[in-house]
């Protein structure tokens, strides 16, 4: 329990890989077209498209939507930098919004106090595997003529009623990162059921080749491919997901389950209809309380591994404090002052939560032996 997070790697995975090797396939080939196919129907989207990580994934999202230089894009600070910088390379504007105190997702009535005639985008993130409120965010964007592009790096598995996240705004983008609930190592997949957006999509991802490959190229693009022995471990890996999943869920409802014993201690709350993914499972502690360091300090003074995930929201990080001065687009966009930006619910949730290891490596017995070590410490 060292670790907050073990990759789950079997013979499998490493026989795929092996002969993957053997076969000269370094190449996006045919295990990232076998995984495409199987992310799709888990999904249940029409088009699943590989990258080499999340963070391109999302970069191809904003270059697909045609995202102009100064435009507007609503995203939470609380969630990990790749979000906010996807927004930024393509001269976006990443404008930080508040995030419900009891789900630590986006807000939906703070998205729309935000609203401006730049806005051009949403950048829900279903953060810790928990869904956004996506019935309210998809009605905002249809009243205000927004793009919807979801951030489901950390929510494989993650559903609303039965319909997986990723599928509810125009793209979804999933990160395979070696943390993540299924991995490739590094690794990214897209999702849209949009036919147009999709061919922009493998096409930019490949230097703006057409279907027929080859030195013909139609748009400046990126290589951004999945090796393919990369895209072995992935298609072992979700193969696997839905055992992984069980696990992360058994783990994470016993810890919920010792934590709702204790007052001044929240855990994210899961509306009714959600399907959590348990990426991550990092309760809050009420600062006057308990200090969060200490805590996370009596945990690892027991073996059990626990940090703050985010203890800056992105508004608070240097990149966007100090780093703009040197970012080319800051000569043709005017930034916000984003210190003048004020967060309350993301900052006290930043500054006082820590996680607590649940991924499907977690047995048991180590489950107690961290329910054990909550009970010493609140109880
Ligand atoms: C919310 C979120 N967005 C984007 C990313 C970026 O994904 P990657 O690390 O695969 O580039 C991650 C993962 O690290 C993430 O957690």
């Amino acid at each position: 329990m060292k670790y907050i997070a073990q990759p789950q790697i079997s013979e499998e995975e490493i026989s795929l890989v092996s002969s993957t090797i053997r076969n000269g396939q370094f190449v996006e080939g045919k295990n990232a077209r076998a995984l495409e196919k199987e992310f799709a129907e888990f999904v249940g989207a029409k088009h699943a498209i590989c990258a080499v990580n999340g963070t391109a994934a999302l970069h191809l999202a904003m270059e697909a939507v045609n995202i102009s230089p100064g435009a507007e894009i609503i995203t939470p600070a609380f969630t990990f930098i790749a979000s906010a910088n996807s927004i930024a390379f393509v001269g976006g504007i990443p404008i930080f919004t508040e995030i419900n105190p009891e789900t630590y997702t986006i807000d939906a009535e703070s998205i729309k106090n935000q609203i401006t005639p730049q806005t051009k985008a949403i950048l829900p993130v279903h953060i810790f595997g928990l869904p956004c409120d996506m019935k309210s965010i998809n009605d905002l964007a249809e009243d205000n003529d927004l793009v919807v592009i979801e951030d489901a790096c950390q929510a494989h598995g993650a559903r609303i009623d039965g319909q997986h996240v990723g599928t509810f705004g125009e793209i979804g983008c999933f990160s395979f990162y070696a943390t993540k609930n299924m991995i490739s190592g590094e690794g990214g997949m897209i999702v849209t059921d949009n036919d147009d957006l999709a061919e922009r999509m493998i096409s930019l991802k490949n230097h703006g080749r057409g279907p027929s490959g080859g030195y013909e190229h139609h748009r400046i693009g990126y290589n951004m491919r999945l090796p393919d022995p990369l895209a072995a471990i992935g298609l072992i890996q979700l193969r696997k997901l839905p055992p992984m999943l069980e696990k992360r869920k058994r783990n994470a409802e016993e810890i919920r389950r010792t934590l709702s014993n204790f007052n001044h201690i929240e855990i994210q709350k899961i509306p009714k209809g959600y399907t959590h993914s348990h990426y991550v499972c990092a309760p809050v502690v009420d600062a006057d309380k308990f200090s969060v360091d200490n805590v996370i300090q009596q945990l690892k003074n027991r073996n059990i591994a626990s940090r703050r995930i985010y203890a800056l929201g992105c508004h608070k990080q240097p990149t966007y404090l100090q780093g703009l001065k040197e970012w080319r687009w800051s000569q043709f966009v005017k930034y916000p002052d984003y210190s003048k930006v004020s967060l309350p619910n993301t900052e006290r949730i930043s500054e006082n939560h820590f996680e607590i290891p649940i991924h499907p490596g977690v047995t048991p017995s180590e489950i107690e032996l961290i329910q054990n070590a909550l009970e010493e410490i609140f109880g």
